[in-house]
């Protein structure tokens, strides 16, 4: 059943080109408007709402982290992302003009769950994210956008992570739709870049040759960094808690303007950390923004690791090694970044002989708090 993979992880991590077109596919009626599947909730409600509060645990919260950028950017509403068991325990203000947004690949998670319960009994509407049909939160939910990324059996989530995004993508747009935001020649062009992901990150797989190679050299590491920001700061979070889970290495994600705040001080000759770097292509100056890290923390002896964009010479002069990723629209771009890390993990924690299926503490649905 692993398909030729040496396991479910390695077989789920080249699942994701067709797990992502799946969670595109059939998303849009006859007039071509964006549909979500199961909706419970009148149309006038979710014009009316005045904030949107995502609510997950772990990698599934950084999938949330993600849609904030593009909700935002969007929709114009404001997103707040909160990890469901904080949220439950601290008295949120919500109330029936905030849409909740629970993420949860298993649907049993008990934190997000019971977070779910909270929102509803202070009158909030909740939409789930889900993988698993008929689970326990859409249930309790009073709409659900499936993934359609099939079962995931490794316990570190992969293509579930890069099909919940693609699920909020896809709220965002149907949201933009229904509220008017967007003219629909935007919106489809959007969806038009969106559909074109799958056969990108099929191209970030073929080159995976060289970050396997590089994780095999750095079996003995014994901590890694990594910095993003804008969307590849939680592109950091996840390949950090990767590394955690699989390989049992302490490793860090930051927002790369923070360094300087503090985390700056951690660099010290031959660390290796990880840069996300956004594309040169976008606007508001962050690609030389995280050049100019890239060039502080070289500066002090870390062994930078880069992912940046097809064409970015920039880098160069910085990068100890560079892993490129096709071109895409700033936003969608946690689509590639994420892929190069998992693979990482996975080959690092491979080659330390671990069982990156089923790490050591972990269970695949967390259902208890
Ligand atoms: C990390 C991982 C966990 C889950 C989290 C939420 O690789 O798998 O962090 O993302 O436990 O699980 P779900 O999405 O099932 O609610």
């Amino acid at each position: 059943e692993k398909g030729g993979f040496a396991s479910f992880m390695d077989k789920e991590i080249h699942d994701q080109p067709q797990a992502v077109a799946d969670t595109l596919l059939g998303r849009t009626d006859i007039a071509g408007r964006l549909v979500l599947d199961d909706l419970r909730i009148d149309e006038s409600v979710l014009r009316s709402i005045d904030k949107i509060v995502v609510i997950a645990c772990g990698t599934a919260a950084y999938a949330g982290h993600v849609a904030k950028y593009a909700i935002e950017h969007w929709c114009r509403i404001p997103v707040e992302v909160e990890l469901a068991h904080e949220f439950r325990y601290r008295d949120p203000v919500v109330n029936s003009r905030t849409l909740v947004v629970a993420i949860s690949q298993s649907g049993e998670t008990m934190d997000t769950l019971m977070a779910v319960r909270h929102a509803r009994e202070q009158g909030s509407k909740v939409l789930a994210i889900c993988n698993t049909h008929g689970s326990t939160i859409p249930r309790e939910s009073d709409a659900v956008l499936y993934t359609h990324a099939g079962p995931e059996i490794a316990v570190a989530s992969t293509k579930a992570f890069l099909s919940q995004i693609t699920a909020a993508y896809l709220l965002g747009l149907y949201l933009a739709q229904l509220r008017g935001n967007k003219f629909a020649d935007e919106i489809a062009e959007i969806l038009g870049q969106l559909r074109a992901m799958p056969d990108k990150i099929q191209q970030v797989l073929d080159r995976a040759e060289s970050i396997r190679q590089t994780a095999r050299e750095m079996v003995d590491t014994s901590s890694v960094l990594f910095l993003g920001r804008h969307v590849g700061f939680p592109v950091a979070l996840e390949g950090a808690l990767k590394l955690k889970e699989l390989a049992y290495i302490h490793a860090e994600g930051f927002a790369a303007g923070e360094l300087k705040h503090g985390p700056i001080a951690l660099i010290e000759e031959g660390q290796a950390v990880f840069v996300i770097v956004p594309s040169p292509r976008g606007r508001d100056s962050l690609h030389s923004k995280v050049i100019s890290n890239i060039q502080e923390i070289r500066a002090r002896g870390a062994r930078t690791l880069v992912i940046a964009e097809d064409g970015d010479t920039d880098v160069l002069p910085y990068a100890d090694v560079v892993f490129y990723v096709p071109q895409c629209p700033t936003l969608l771009s946690p689509l590639l970044a994420t892929v190069p890390l998992q693979i990482f993990a996975c080959e690092l924690a491979t080659s330390r002989g671990l069982d990156v299926d089923q790490p050591r503490n972990l269970a695949k649905s967390v259902t208890v708090e």
